[in-house]
């Protein structure tokens, strides 16, 4: 299956992604790994013909909005994110209708057709930069609710926010993070943004799921807990080998992100199966709000 992979690989002219949360296996065939800003950029910078995207819709579509003249095959189309789909372009337009003007800053985990309503778009890894780069002191961010109260916690602009959330990190308790410290006391607590901010508060950083990994290696901490999916132990581990990470929580499993199997990555390359293309009416504002991002971040 893995010569499968590079052979069709090289006959498409395809490039590989995964998200860091994408199992070891896929991980390992790919040409590159990251978190959602650096696949992002990869998928704008490639000059290969087709991206395999292994991750979550909203990522795929992210790579069609900045590459349309690219195949973007994502192996299982049914890889969603339950977070992008709680906000929707009808909803974000009724909200705006109850607030004064402001920028809205969105999110990468969302529709491109909300992308194509805000101001500029942001990750994990950027959020509070992009907040900050606006003249404005009032803005809405859509669609994680966590995401917006931690940024608003490290700026003194005001920020409304949408009620939105990953139920995989929204579902951690400061007493999980209590349990967990209380049984490794030595470790460093490592917490995603999309953590509550009452889980934030207890962490020594805030990272985005590469920032984890930098991090990691950085620090002369031995070890550390990992307040994300349980993906990314893998990746800390290859990365650091020396080191000891430890999950904040076993039950952090992202469902969609173990939907691509290997045999769905040869059957998407082999029929050109799982396309994900951004309808230009949409692409064209939503590449204005991706681009004024990655402008920001290279
Ligand atoms: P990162 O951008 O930090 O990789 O996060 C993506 C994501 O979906 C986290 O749940
Ligand atoms: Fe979406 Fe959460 Fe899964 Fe990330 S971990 S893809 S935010 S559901």
């Amino acid at each position: 299956m893995k010569n499968r992979i590079k052979d069709l690989l090289k006959k498409r002219k395809a490039v590989m992604l995964a998200h860091n949360y994408q199992p070891m296996e896929i991980q390992e065939l790919a040409d590159f790994c990251g978190d959602s800003l650096e696949l992002s950029i990869k998928a704008s910078q490639t000059d290969a013909d087709v991206i395999v995207f292994c991750g979550v819709h909203f990522m795929a579509e992210t790579a069609s909005v900045l590459s349309p003249e690219k195949v973007v095959l994502l192996p299982r189309k049914d890889a969603g994110c339950p977070m992008a789909d709680m906000v929707t372009p009808e909803t974000l337009k009724k909200m705006l209708a109850d607030l004064p003007p402001m920028p809205v800053v969105t999110y990468v985990n969302s529709p491109a057709s909300v992308k194509a309503l805000s101001t500029i778009c942001c990750t994990s890894a950027n959020a509070l930069k992009v907040v900050e780069s606006l003249k404005e002191d009032e803005l809405l961010m859509v669609p994680d609710r966590n995401l917006a109260r931690n940024t608003a916690a490290r700026t003194g602009k005001r920020i409304h926010f949408w009620n939105g959330y990953c139920p995989v990190h929204d579902h951690i308790s400061p007493e999980a993070v209590k349990k967990t410290k209380g049984k490794y006391p030595d470790a460093i607590f490592m917490a995603h943004p999309e953590c509550r901010p009452e889980v934030v508060e207890l962490a020594d950083a805030a990272l985005s799921t590469s920032g984890m990994i930098r991090f990691a290696k950085e620090s002369k901490s031995k070890s550390f807990i990992v307040g994300t999916e349980v993906g990314m132990i893998g990746p800390l581990r290859r990365a650091n080998p020396d080191k000891n990470f430890y999950p904040v929580s076993e039950t952090m499993i992202c469902a969609d992100m173990k939907k691509i199997v290997v045999e769905d990555i040869v059957r998407s390359l082999e029929c050109m199966e799982g396309e994900v293309k951004v309808p230009e009416n949409i692409r064209r504002p939503a590449l204005k709000a991706v681009q004024r991002m990655i402008e920001l971040s290279i």
